[in-house]
C-alpha cells in the first residue's frame, strides 16, 4: 500500500493510473476507520482495480462550535487497517495541502442540503461539496462509494455530481450496524458506558417507523410522534431533529404516497448521532 500525502503526488498518480488504462476506485473518508468505511473499500475493489480511500478530517465541513479539535484520529491504526483491506493507496493530505490560505472557491448545493443536517449545521455540506469535488479531482475515479447511513449528504453529493457533470459513478453502500442497532460512527468513541446503552434508541425508533408503514401508517405526523415517544424513553437522549421528507426531493411531507426518508439526529450526552431509514412500498 502506497501512502500519498500531497495534491501534486496524488494527481501524478492517479493520471498514471488512468493512462496505463486502471479503473479507480475512491472511498472518501475522515478516518478513526470501523467496518461501515471498510464495507465500503470492499464495494469500491468490486467495482474497481486501484482503491484510493483518502483519510482527511476536513476543517471546512465543521462548524465553530463543532468537535473539529477532538474528533478522533489514529493514523497508525487506520493505514494498518486499509493495508488489511487491500488498499491500493492511502491518501492522507494536511489540512494545509489541501486548502489555500486564501482559498476562495467553494461548491455549494442550493435545495437539498437546505434542511436537515443542512438546517442543523450551517456550512456543512458546503464543505463537504468542496471537499468531494477536490477529492475527485485529485483522485479521478472512475467510481466513488458512499454509506447510506449519511443519507443527505448522499443524495446531495450525487446532484453535485450530475449538475457539475463529474464523470464518477456514485455508489451506496448500506448502513454497518452493531449487534444492538446502532450505525457505525467514529463519533460512538464519545459515547459513555451508560450513552453507549441509550445510543440503540435510534434504530429503535426506525424499526417503529417500519412497523407502523407496514401496518398502514401513511401520515407523517403520527411518525414523528411515535419516534419521538421511543426516543424519549432514552433519559441521555435530545433531539435535533426528526424528519419524514420526500426521499428524492428532500423536502417535508405530510402524507406518504412516495418513498419518504425517515432521518434522525439525535444527542446522546453531548454526542450527535444520526441514523435514517427509507420507506417504500
Ligand atoms: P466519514 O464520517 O468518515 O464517513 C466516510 C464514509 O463512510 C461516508 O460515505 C459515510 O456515509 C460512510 N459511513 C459512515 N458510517 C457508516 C456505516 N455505519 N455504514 C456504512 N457506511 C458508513 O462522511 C464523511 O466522512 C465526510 O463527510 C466525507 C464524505 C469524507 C467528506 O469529508
Amino acid at each position: 500500500m502506497r501512502i500519498i500525502r500531497t495534491s501534486g503526488e496524488m494527481q501524478q498518480t492517479a493520471l498514471a493510473l488512468r493512462a496505463a488504462g486502471r479503473r479507480i476506485g475512491l472511498v472518501p473518508t475522515m478516518g478513526f476507520l470501523h467496518a461501515g468505511h471498510l464495507s465500503l473499500v470492499r464495494l469500491a475493489r468490486a467495482r474497481s482495480d486501484a482503491v484510493i480511500l483518502s483519510l482527511f478530517v476536513n476543517p471546512t465541513q465543521f462548524g465553530p462550535r463543532e468537535d473539529l479539535g477532538s474528533y478522533p484520529r489514529d493514523f497508525a491504526r487506520d493505514a494498518a487497517l486499509c493495508r488489511e483491506a487491500d488498499v491500493d493507496i492511502l491518501y492522507a493530505p494536511e489540512a494545509a495541502e489541501m486548502y489555500a490560505p486564501d482559498a476562495s472557491v467553494y461548491v455549494t448545493e442550493e435545495h437539498l442540503a437546505a434542511g436537515l443536517c443542512g438546517a442543523a449545521r450551517p456550512g456543512h455540506f458546503r464543505g463537504v461539496c468542496t471537499v468531494v469535488a477536490k477529492l475527485f479531482n485529485l483522485c479521478l475515479p472512475h467510481v466513488a462509494v458512499f454509506g447510506a447511513k449519511d443519507a443527505q449528504q448522499l443524495r446531495v453529493i450525487r446532484r453535485m455530481t450530475r449538475d457539475l457533470n463529474f464523470p464518477v459513478e456514485i455508489v451506496a453502500g448500506p448502513t454497518v450496524r452493531e449487534a444492538d442497532g446502532l450505525a457505525l460512527s467514529s463519533r460512538n468513541s464519545y459515547l459513555s458506558a451508560d450513552e453507549r446503552r441509550q445510543a440503540p434508541v435510534l434504530r429503535r425508533a426506525l424499526d417503529e417507523a417500519e412497523r407502523l408503514y407496514r401496518a398502514g401508517t401513511r401520515d407523517a405526523a403520527a411518525l414523528r410522534n411515535a419516534l419521538q415517544g421511543i426516543i424519549a424513553q432514552a433519559p441521555a437522549a435530545r433531539i435535533d431533529y426528526i424528519a419524514v421528507v420526500d426521499d428524492e426531493t428532500l423536502a417535508p411531507v405530510q402524507t406518504l404516497t412516495r418513498p419518504a426518508l425517515v432521518a434522525l439526529a439525535v444527542y446522546i450526552g453531548t454526542t450527535r448521532l444520526i441514523d435514517n431509514t427509507v420507506l417504500q412500498a
